[in-house]
């Protein structure tokens, strides 16, 4: 990630490839600072409002090209009218102007912070907005290219310009946002690592060498540990793989003997269907299925990087869902770590049998909470489109904690009824209950409802990140693969949570 600075020059001192200033639409004009700045760089701004076409409109940019030594390029940004102006807004627009910068050889550049000044923010709040916009933008995989390294571009440092009274305050929010930031691309990493790379193994030892380097409590379970405890469901998930399953818990303790919050993540490392075998078209990006797992590794090492005071516990379910003479099958009845009996009607249905044991297994740890992120369905992506994520659970409180912790994240959730209506669905004619329903109704919902009946009555929450967790196409500071969605919620809900 590139390194970002806060400072407090004066316009006219700053020495850098590039300076970038924002505007509104609706007032398109110099203030003071800017407009003595304009003449030192014979008025190259204000020429490019009057006579160049520069209107401000949102995500619009500009580079201007000077003679000027310390200074060879002013980069304008539109923010579109201050009235219609969002976080989201600022976001995408800083982003995709991170993107512009970079691909025109940029390797530095200054942002001038007066110039977002608005009606609607403080200036912490947006400030932390621009800087995880622009390290979110910025984010590329390029791990496994071997050939023309050379013309990968890069941005190396980030300077933002800032009013004396407000450096120190500032430097506070970049901190922690760069650790915000770095905790999304680092569960990108993760989530991006082929299959055959990151398989349960790998991300266990993964999640151990991460725990040794933030002092976190690290126990991994092994097959033959799991096997033994008699996680049922895991286990035949598992059972057609010759890549082992693993649980890694992870524990972070920033307040005392207080019980912990447990977040839980689905580690499909690659998921295949089994012999319900997923058709060509929907196989392929199916290493993000262990996206939840990989969110909740990163999730607790920003909650050491940021000594938050809380206490959380993650659990990553790591298996993969392949075809052998090892594999579940429909038909199969499993014995869960609860002692609950399921039916498999769909092989393709794994993450809610790996989920079952995990959530399980994590009242062991006798939490006040605990939240599951999986990528669940696909149903999610009928529900709701790509841009949001479906949240269930079975108490409302906590639902509103998840709630408020998006609306500051901007990752978009909306709350699905887990209505008793439900439970029919996954009634089974012999054994306790099925682990999906015949038709394609409620998809969602039915994941939901089954995944209920493993947490008993502790407080939980179900985050359903299918259709989030990947992006097919490059949109403001989304990058093209995985998204990392849900771990700046998760972050402010730990940072926030009383
Ligand atoms: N990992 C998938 C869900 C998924 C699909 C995530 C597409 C992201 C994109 C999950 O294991 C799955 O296959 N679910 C089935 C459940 C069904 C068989 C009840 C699904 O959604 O089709
Ligand atoms: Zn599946
Ligand atoms: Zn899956």
């Amino acid at each position: 990630m590139p390194k970002i600075e806060v400072i407090s020059d004066n316009l006219g001192e700053v020495k850098d490839q590039c300076l970038a200033i924002a505007f509104f639409e609706d007032r398109l004009s110099l203030n003071k600072e800017i407009s003595i700045f304009d003449k030192s760089i014979n008025n190259i701004i204000s020429n490019s409002i009057k006579s160049r076409g520069f209107k401000a409109e949102k995500d619009e940019s500009k580079l201007c090209y000077t003679n000027n030594k310390n200074l060879s390029c002013i980069a304008l940004l539109g923010l579109g009218k201050e009235n219609d102006f969002s976080l989201s807004k600022l976001m995408d627009a800083i982003g995709k102007l991170s993107k512009k910068l970079r691909a025109s050889d940029i390797k530095s550049f200054s942002l001038y912070l007066g110039s977002f000044e608005n009606k609607s923010f403080e200036h912490s709040i947006y400030l932390e907005k621009i800087v995880k916009g622009i390290l979110l933008a910025l984010y590329q995989f390029t791990k496994y290219k071997t050939k023309d390294l050379e013309k990968i571009k890069s941005i190396d440092k980030i300077s933002l310009i800032v009013d004396k009274k407000l450096l120190n305050a500032s430097k506070k929010v970049v901190e922690e946002s760069v650790v915000y930031s770095e905790a999304v691309n680092k569960t990108r990493d993760l989530v991006n690592t082929p299959p055959n790379i990151a398989t349960p193994k790998y991300v266990a030892d993964y999640a151990l060498k991460l725990a040794k380097e933030n002092k976190l409590k690290c126990t991994i379970l092994d097959e033959k540990q799991i096997e033994k405890l008699g996680m049922g469901c895991l286990m035949a998930v598992a059972k057609g793989s010759a890549n082992k399953p693993r649980i890694a818990v992870l524990e972070y303790n920033g307040n005392g003997k207080e019980k912990p919050i447990v977040l839980v993540g689905k580690g499909v490392t690659f998921d295949t269907g089994g012999y319900n075998l997923k058709p060509a078209a929907y196989l392929a990006t199916m290493k993000d299925d262990k996206a939840g797992a990989c969110g909740v590794i990163s999730i607790l090492e920003a909650c050491a990087k940021l000594s938050l005071n809380v206490n959380v516990v993650g659990i990553a379910a790591l298996a993969e869902n392949m075809v052998s003479d090892k594999s579940y099958r429909p038909d199969d009845v499993l014995k869960s770590y609860s002692g609950i009996t399921v039916e498999i009607t769909n092989t393709d249905a794994e993450g809610r049998l790996v989920l079952a044991d995990a959530l399980s297994y994590s009242l062991e740890y006798k939490p006040k909470a605990v939240i599951d992120i999986a990528t669940l369905t696909g149903a999610s992506i009928i529900s709701l489109g790509y841009f949001a994520s479906p949240v269930l659970g079975n108490n409302q409180e906590l639902l509103e904690k998840i709630k408020a912790a998006s609306e500051k994240s901007l990752e978009k959730i909306w709350q699905f009824p887990l209505w008793e209506e439900y439970e029919d669905l996954i009634k089974s004619d012999i054994a306790d209950i099925k682990h999906t329903h015949d038709g394609i109704d409620a998809g969602v919902i039915v994941g939901a409802i089954f995944l209920k009946h493993f947490v008993k009555d502790i407080p939980w929450a179900h985050l359903d990140i299918g259709a989030t967790v990947w992006a097919k196409e490059e949109k403001g500071y989304i990058v093209k693969g995985a998204t990392g969605f849900s771990v700046l919620l998760l972050l402010n809900l730990l940072r926030d949570w009383k």
